[in-house]
């Protein structure tokens, strides 16, 4: 399952995202915004990642102008791990590297042809679960644990 999010910056981004999905089959949930109204990216970062927090093995994909306000707010949420990815290689790499469960994108830095590219990596790419990555993953759980 993927759970959709985005300001009004990601709302276009995030209507083509849908009808990519669509058409690969894959089941997503949107979670707004459903207007170009002007918004606070916060809240709706804070909606998307409340449910990868509490759905483990979903992804989220959050999109705001750069990508940078989703990524802050999503990963304060235990469990959350957005990567921030204008690449290919940067999606590939927070898969199989980082165990990351939220893509944040960036609408006013790349186009929908390679949002769509980034989705399609990021959610086929497995983590590699060797042990220096997932030691690696725990360290950051365990940050998370004893967060003050
Ligand atoms: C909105 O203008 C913009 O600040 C927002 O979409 C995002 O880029 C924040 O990180």
């Amino acid at each position: 399952m993927i759970y959709l999010g985005s300001d009004h910056a990601g709302y276009e981004m995030k209507g083509a995202l849908k009808e990519y999905l669509n058409e690969l089959n894959q089941e997503f949930v949107d979670l707004g915004v459903f207007t170009t109204d002007s918004m606070d990216y916060p809240d709706i970062a804070r909606e998307v990642a409340e449910k990868i927090s509490e759905n483990p093995g979903t992804f989220g994909v959050l999109i705001c102008g750069t990508g940078t306000g989703m990524a802050i707010t999503a990963n304060k949420l235990n469990g959350v791990r957005a990567a921030s990815v204008v690449n290919e290689t940067m999606a590939e790499m927070a898969r199989r590297h980082n165990d990351a469960n939220i893509m944040t994108l960036g609408a006013r830095l790349i186009d929908v042809a390679m949002a769509k590219k980034l989705v399609k990596i990021f959610i086929e790419t497995p983590f590699d679960a060797e042990e220096r990555h997932q030691r690696r993953v725990d360290k950051i759980t365990e940050i998370e644990k004893n967060r003050k």
